[in-house]
């Protein structure tokens, strides 16, 4: 953190106008600027910018600055040093030459005058016409030992207050994980709040610290918290996935790190309807402990969140502010596109696959597709995802599994059931249609006051026609793509 603050204070002295500090935690740098502005520049004059108000200058709002142009000349011909801080302007930088340009002359003008152009967001994404002027500081959260240290301290204090710790080694490294991505102050607020009234601190109170995390998301409007419903178990088959995911457990550690991995950037689920696609997204987070967030691309195009590039942008970086997490993009073609011909929609797309490129947070894309022809071969070229899956109609063993694991679910006794027959007969059937079948035929057995048994689902059988049979031509044309371009999740291969 100190290395921040002298980065600034370097290069305030040395004259440079124009600094980009790369950080969520506005209220904090801002108080360091508060402090920085006052030590450096014996000046308390500190200018805000940002979209909706303008520049707001001694707690006033000036007429006329919303337009970032206007921003900058008003703060160019100011008589006085001081600071502004733009608080996110770089997605508007990234798309208007008119900003590059005046931000260019602002450079020249500026220069060793003492007054100070501060660009405050989470990203440092510039267009190479400007990257020369701008002097790039990363205003970093606490790292792990950080984190680890304030952990072990509540530890100290909980044990010398008599109270008991039933934590082996591992799992206080979850606590620690589970904090990274919260500030110093916020993660000793949710060890506080987890920990307040416990006679003894036990694993299970690291979902307050996930829950607190959430409470940082809940503030963007287009990401949502799931919590852990389903895990590995409640998946049948697809074992090639479920593998490849199991390998990749202990992905986010240091001791992946120090053993020269690099950590996976994520995977992306295609495939036929109904097959498991957004459930093996929802079972990573189970897996491999780490909360779950879903974005909703039809909620950033809604404008609830501003303009959708806008709350796109912002949603990746609260993203980075909360990893390591699993963010989960469920039909990822109907949002990051370029096959709708506006630009909205062409920037995002950029914006994401820069962000793919460059992020060095710990987030985990679980992303599925179902009509591969709409997503942009930048998105599926190597590198980007780790591993692209293609979710098959499931085989007869993968069919016994959902069978059992669904009749169970719900309540019923799997032993009167001949589960291999029950397979056999549903041939083509996806995992969806199954579990829809068991629920109806409950539903006859709930009427009739008995338990639900084998006739009931045959009859079902005998009256419906699976998806498969109608969608036979899409369904050959998906599995010609997948064959060539993806691994397929099933190891079984026996339909
Ligand atoms: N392999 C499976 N094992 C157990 N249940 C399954 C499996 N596949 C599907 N299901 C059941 O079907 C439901 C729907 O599956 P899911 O939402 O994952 O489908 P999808 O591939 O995302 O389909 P869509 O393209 O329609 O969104 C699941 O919640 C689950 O109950
Ligand atoms: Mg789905």
């Amino acid at each position: 953190m100190n290395n921040a603050i002298n980065h600034i204070k370097n290069s305030i002295a040395s004259g440079q106008p124009i600094l980009q500090i790369v950080s969520y935690e506005e209220k904090r740098v801002e108080n360091y600027m508060a402090k920085i502005a006052e030590q450096v520049l014996k000046t308390d004059n500190l200018l805000f910018w940002d979209i909706n108000n303008g520049i707001t200058e001694n707690n006033q709002t000036v007429n006329q600055t919303q337009d970032p142009v206007q921003a900058i000349d008003y703060f160019m011909n100011k008589n006085t040093v001081g600071i502004i801080i733009f608080r996110d302007l770089n997605p508007l930088i990234r798309q208007s030459p008119e900003i590059i340009r005046k931000l260019r002359e602002a450079y020249k003008k500026l220069k060793n005058s003492k007054k100070l152009i501060i660009l405050l967001s989470p990203d440092d994404y510039f267009p190479d016409s400007i990257k020369k002027e701008i002097d790039i500081i990363h205003f970093d959260l606490p790292d792990y030992d950080e984190l680890k240290n304030l952990f072990f301290k509540f530890l100290d204090s909980i044990e010398k207050s008599g109270r008991r710790i039933n934590l082996d080694e591992k799992q206080k490294k979850t606590f620690i994980i589970a904090a990274q991505g919260l500030t110093l102050d916020e993660a000793y607020r949710a060890f506080m709040k987890a920990f307040q009234g416990k006679n003894s601190i036990s694993i299970d109170l690291v979902s307050k610290i996930h829950l607190e995390k959430k409470q940082l998301i809940l503030k963007e409007g287009v990401l949502e918290y799931y919590p852990h419903k389903f895990t590995m178990d409640d998946m049948g088959g697809l074992d090639n996935l479920k593998d490849w995911l199991k390998k990749r457990e202990r992905a986010f550690s240091k001791e992946a790190k120090q053993f020269g991995l690099e950590r996976p950037r994520g995977m992306l689920t295609m495939g036929i309807s109904g097959c498991g696609k957004s459930l093996s997204s929802k079972i990573i987070a189970s897996l491999w402990d780490l909360p779950l967030f879903r974005l909703d691309m039809n909620l950033v195009y809604s404008g609830m969140g501003g303009s959708p590039e806008l709350a796109f942008s912002r949603a990746l970086k609260t993203m980075d502010s909360v990893a390591p997490a699993i963010l989960w993009i469920d039909e990822i073609e109907s949002g990051i596109t370029d096959k709708h011909t506006d630009s909205e929609s062409s920037r995002i797309l950029g914006y994401f696959l820069t962000w793919m490129q460059e992020h060095t947070s710990e987030i985990f894309i679980a992303a599925t597709a179902n009509r591969i022809d709409m997503l942009p071969a930048e998105i599926l070229r190597r590198g980007r995802f780790d591993q692209i899956f293609f979710i098959d109609l499931p085989t007869r063993k993968e069919r016994e599994e959902i069978f059992t694991i669904h009749l169970k679910d719900k309540g019923n006794d799997v032993s009167l059931f001949n589960i291999p027959q029950l397979a056999q007969i549903t041939k083509g059937w996806s995992g969806s249609e199954i579990e829809q079948v068991i629920i109806s035929g409950m539903y006859e057995a709930f009427n009739q006051n008995r338990k639900l048994n084998e006739d009931d689902l045959f009859v079902i059988f005998g009256n419906s026609v699976p998806l498969s049979t109608t969608m036979e031509e899409q369904i050959k044309k998906i599995r010609s793509w997948a064959h060539k371009r993806a691994v397929n999740a099933s190891k079984d291969k026996e339909y």
